[in-house]
């Protein structure tokens, strides 16, 4: 036990790398920061055209059932790829920007899923907090967030992402059992979406919203005629890996890439198939959506 006498000063804060006093105090009073036009769209056009010429990502995507029981579509995966996808989780710009926003604390890769909705897919996700499923691995701090790459335009109308103005400051809520799925206690939700204001996350292409792991979420079905695709980047804190991880979401250190590393980088086009196979092994061996509470269709191939 140490004396409150021998406590050492606070740590001085650490200087920012990448981005201005004022967007990270903006994070801190409304738990997201939008950077728009972050990637260029050569560099989403990686993405876009991944997605358009290998089937893999359809073949191995699940689909995550929502409370009224319809699947909401994505590939995810954790640790290192050698691939294009795996260039966007190590790209400086989103690897600094994380830290500064998580108290210049350095930071490894949680996890990562391209998140679609193929138009008139019925596929909701009801309001939840990262964070409440997170904890249940032992990470002890909140100090996780999600950078959002928008792949494509996101609307209302194709189901983007909304988020709840300074709702991570509520602090971790429950997460139950909501029909055959899980979230955030709608009780809860209920007076947080009359006391706080809900932002819908109109993005372009290339635009990039960072959000806290408490801050609550969700996201409509596409009614529109238009894909709805988003690229979701997660990072932990190095210091707040799980106490007992699962191994998915051990510990790996980040290799930074530069900046332009997505248009100068010799980036397989399609995906990198030995990581693919890892990540097959790993779904069988750990049931994350069970974890998590929830059920999971698929994959379909
Ligand atoms: C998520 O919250 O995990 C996904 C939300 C979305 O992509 O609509
Ligand atoms: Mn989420």
């Amino acid at each position: 036990m140490t004396s409150i006498r021998a406590l050492p000063p606070p740590e001085p804060d650490k200087p920012l790398k990448r981005l201005a006093a004022e967007q990270v105090a903006a994070f801190q009073d409304d738990g997201f920061l939008l950077l728009p036009g972050l990637f260029a769209s050569d560099e989403v056009a990686l993405v876009q055209d991944l997605l358009r010429h290998d089937s893999s990502v359809g073949e191995h995507s699940v689909g995550i059932i929502d409370s009224s029981g319809a699947p909401a579509e994505i590939f995810g995966w954790s640790g290192a790829s050698e691939d294009v996808l795996g260039a966007f989780v190590r790209i400086a710009r989103l690897v600094e920007a994380a830290e500064d926003l998580l108290g210049g604390q350095p930071v490894y890769h949680w996890h990562s899923k391209l998140s679609m909705k193929r138009p008139g897919s019925a596929g909701r996700w009801d309001w939840h907090q990262d964070f409440g499923s997170w904890y249940r691995e032992g990470c002890l701090r909140p100090e996780m967030l999600t950078a959002m790459v928008a792949v494509d335009r996101t609307t209302p109308e194709n189901g983007c992402v909304q988020l709840l103005r300074g709702s991570h400051r509520l602090g971790r809520i429950d997460h139950v059992p909501i029909g055959p799925s899980h979230g955030a206690d709608p009780a809860v939700v209920a007076r947080a979406l009359e006391a706080l204001e809900t932002v819908a996350c109109v993005m372009e292409p290339g635009d990039v919203v960072f959000f806290h792991g408490n801050t609550l979420h969700a996201s409509g079905g596409n009614t529109s005629e238009t894909s709805r695709t988003l690229l979701h980047v997660s990072y932990n804190t190095v210091r707040n890996q799980p106490t007992d991880p699962l191994v998915i979401h051990a510990f790996e250190p980040l290799e930074v890439l530069p900046d332009d590393a997505l248009l100068t980088g010799a980036f397989a086009p399609r995906l990198d198939q030995a990581a693919l196979t890892r990540r097959i092994e790993l779904r069988r061996k750990q049931k994350i959506g069970e974890v998590y509470g929830y059920q999971v269709a698929g994959p379909k191939g």
